[in-house]
């Protein structure tokens, strides 16, 4: 059967590098594949216990059924200070808390676009940290790191333009496909 997985983007600005890969994603992926974009990490509110104790916000609700729902996540994030943005970890840590946590043996894949030449290497390392406390199930090679992204996108159409980095990205979906035929559950 075709899969579905959706895509969570670690950054709020209009003209993201990182929403602009990810809105590229759909037309790389393989035939047995479907990706769409979750909800903007913006419309989550800030982690509180307080908030949680009278009741989940809708907006978290709703992206844990999507990712249930789904074969498997992508997540695209910029990278801030050597680590993951605010914005990101914030709507982890809401995800993290719900009764059936969504990202318990969910397939996971990781991209990241920066302007620095590494391409938010090191914000993966510490994503993937995370992703360990919360049993995700993430694919290992190949790594997407778009560095130099300002050079590589489609301002016009906001998509990612750079040949070569969409060649290397189809082939990490390939990949992701596989892994998730392989290792995902049934994405009920
Ligand atoms: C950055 N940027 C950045 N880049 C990087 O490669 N390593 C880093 O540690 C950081 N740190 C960092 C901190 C903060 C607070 C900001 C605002 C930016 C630059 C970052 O890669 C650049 O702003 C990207 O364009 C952000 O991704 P989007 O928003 O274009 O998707």
């Amino acid at each position: 059967r075709p899969l579905k997985v959706v895509t969570l983007v670690g950054s709020l600005r209009k003209g993201s590098y990182n929403r602009m890969v990810a809105q590229s994603l759909a037309e790389l992926a393989p035939a047995g594949l479907s990706v769409e974009l979750l909800a903007s990490v913006g419309d989550i509110p800030h982690y509180d216990a307080d908030v949680q104790a009278e009741g989940f916000p809708g907006a978290v609700v709703a992206m844990g059924d999507a990712i249930r729902a789904a074969d498997g996540v992508i997540i695209v994030t910029p990278e801030y200070n050597y680590s993951v943005p605010g914005v990101l970890k914030n709507v982890i840590d809401w995800l993290s808390r719900l009764d059936k946590q969504p990202f318990a043996g969910k397939p996971v894949a990781i991209q990241s676009a920066s302007m620095g030449v590494f391409g938010g290497a090191r914000a993966q390392y510490h994503l993937r940290q995370i992703l360990v406390f919360l049993d995700a199930i993430v694919l290992n090679r190949p790594e997407v790191m778009v560095g130099a992204a300002q050079t590589k996108v489609n301002e016009d159409t906001a998509t990612l333009g750079d040949a070569g980095t969409r060649d290397f990205i189809a082939g990490q979906l390939k990949a992701f496909e596989a892994f998730i035929r392989k290792h995902g559950s049934d994405g009920a």
